[in-house]
């Protein structure tokens, strides 16, 4: 059953399938009202405050569905700041909901492009359409599922110039809509699996393209692990990572591509203000985004490590920029393979934020005999582990070195040299390294 509901103070009407008990009971003047006055979930002890929201007349419905709603605006902090305490969220829509620090960055490709109207097709809870009508922008958002659509609708009522329809996203009529852009966030996941084949997103990947050729301006935010080979020779692809986590891949089309037909990568990073500063890396030699990455030849084995080792942000590496972050630094890879970049140069700081450095203090061998002969001689009790290349599982050989003593150390665990079969090559290896402090401009 569905019902439509005013909620108090706004022009806006909620449609909402009133058999949704964790969101039905919130949309009414009392439901809004109780929600409102809750303190945040950290400040909130769940099973007193339910028992004397119950004591004042609340029903036990509402008071659990008014403490499941704080507790998901307690999590959606980290995506929204302050604006989750006055969002709806489900735990689906969250966890699909692009953080407020990204959708800005895909915004600002629709304002750059002189677009005015931005079709939001998959909108879910509204993150990217906040963003897009937070910059001024009108927005149609369209989203098949009814319960997320109320979401949205309630996210969305800052803004008089989004619309939310709940429909199917490929039923809308973009030139009759008055549609200059589209963006596209396909849904990835189905029954809390995740579906790695673009066809089986919703809607599916090629059915998103094809829209280019009623809107030039497209932009579709895709899983970032997507093959290099399955992305358009037109688009421009985009991975993002914030604080060094990978989070997505945007494709940028016609208009929203100022860059041109390429890959990059896009680096969010907290400044010391706590302000968050975007940083971007391209191969300018990279006008293809289905090629392949280059290579580049590692070094030839243990003695020709440089004094400094880089690991490449993951937004860097899944856009194939190891090559030419490799050839900006002087550096090489450690392995065949491996990104890990051995060199003598720090990062400047316009490359400092796609790499982590850490001086290289010393090289062990990756055999547990003389990783325990180096616990006990250098009275290790704590060991960072980091690996790329070595299927080693660090918790596995941390529990095998008996670590009790007071001394800390960080290890990269990866294999040195080419892979072919020369007598340096393709060894594994123990890196002992120490963080190189460096400035993210
Ligand atoms: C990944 S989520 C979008 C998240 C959104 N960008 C945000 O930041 O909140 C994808 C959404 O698309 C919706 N969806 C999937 N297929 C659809 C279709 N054919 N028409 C409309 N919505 C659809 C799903 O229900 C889901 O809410």
């Amino acid at each position: 059953m569905v019902e439509s509901l005013r909620l108090a103070g706004t022009r806006r009407v909620i449609i909402v399938p009133m058999d949704d008990s964790t969101l039905a009971p919130l949309l009414t003047p009392e439901g809004w009202a109780l929600l409102g006055s809750l303190p945040p979930y950290d400040d909130l002890d769940p099973l007193s405050a339910g028992e004397a929201l119950r004591e004042q007349g609340h029903s036990p419905a509402l008071v659990a569905a008014a403490l499941t709603q704080q507790r998901l605006r307690g999590r959606a902090e980290t995506k929204f700041g302050p604006f989750a305490s006055q969002m709806l969220f489900t735990p689906d829509g969250l966890e699909q909901a692009t953080r407020l620090e990204v959708s800005a960055h895909h915004a600002s490709r629709y304002t750059r492009a002189g677009l005015s109207r931005v079709a939001d097709l998959g909108c879910g809870i509204g993150g990217d359409s906040m963003a897009l009508a937070g910059l001024g922008l009108s927005v149609l958002a369209v989203e098949h599922d009814e319960t997320t659509a109320a979401l949205a609708t309630v996210n969305l009522m800052a803004f008089p110039e989004a619309e939310v329809r709940c429909a199917d996203a490929m039923d809308i009529d973009l030139s009759a809509e008055g549609v200059d852009g589209v963006f596209a966030d396909p849904a990835r996941r189905s029954q809390g699996r995740r579906l790695t084949d673009p066809e089986q997103w919703s809607p599916p990947l090629s059915r998103v393209l094809a829209l280019r050729e009623q809107v030039a301006a497209l932009g579709v935010k895709v899983a970032p692990g997507l093959a290099h080979d399955l992305l358009p020779a037109d688009c421009h692809a985009q991975w993002v990572s914030v604080e060094g986590q990978v989070v997505e891949a945007g494709l940028w089309f016609g208009p929203l591509a100022h860059e041109g037909p390429g890959r990059s990568a896009l680096a969010l990073r907290r400044g010391a203000d706590g302000s968050s500063r975007a940083h971007v890396l391209a191969d300018p030699d990279c006008t293809d985004p289905s090629a392949p990455p280059a290579q580049v030849e590692p070094v030839g084995g243990a003695e020709e490590l440089g004094e400094l080792v880089h690991e490449p942000d993951g937004a860097a590496i899944r856009a194939g920029l190891v090559a030419h972050l490799a050839r900006a630094l002087e550096a090489a890879p450690v392995g065949d393979r491996i990104a890990y970049l051995s060199g003598d140069r720090p990062p400047e700081p316009s490359l400092a934020p796609f790499v982590r450095s850490w001086r290289l203090r010393e090289v062990l061998p990756l055999h547990l005999k003389a990783l325990r002969a180096r616990v006990r001689e250098t009275g290790l009790g704590s060991l960072e582990i980091h690996k790329r290349g070595v299927d080693l599982p660090p918790e596995a050989l941390r529990a095998s070195l008996h670590l009790r003593g007071e001394g800390s150390e960080t290890w990269l665990l990866t294999r040195l040299g080419p892979r072919d079969g020369s007598a340096a090559g393709a060894r594994g290896a123990v890196l002992v390294v120490e963080p190189l402090v460096q400035a993210t401009g």
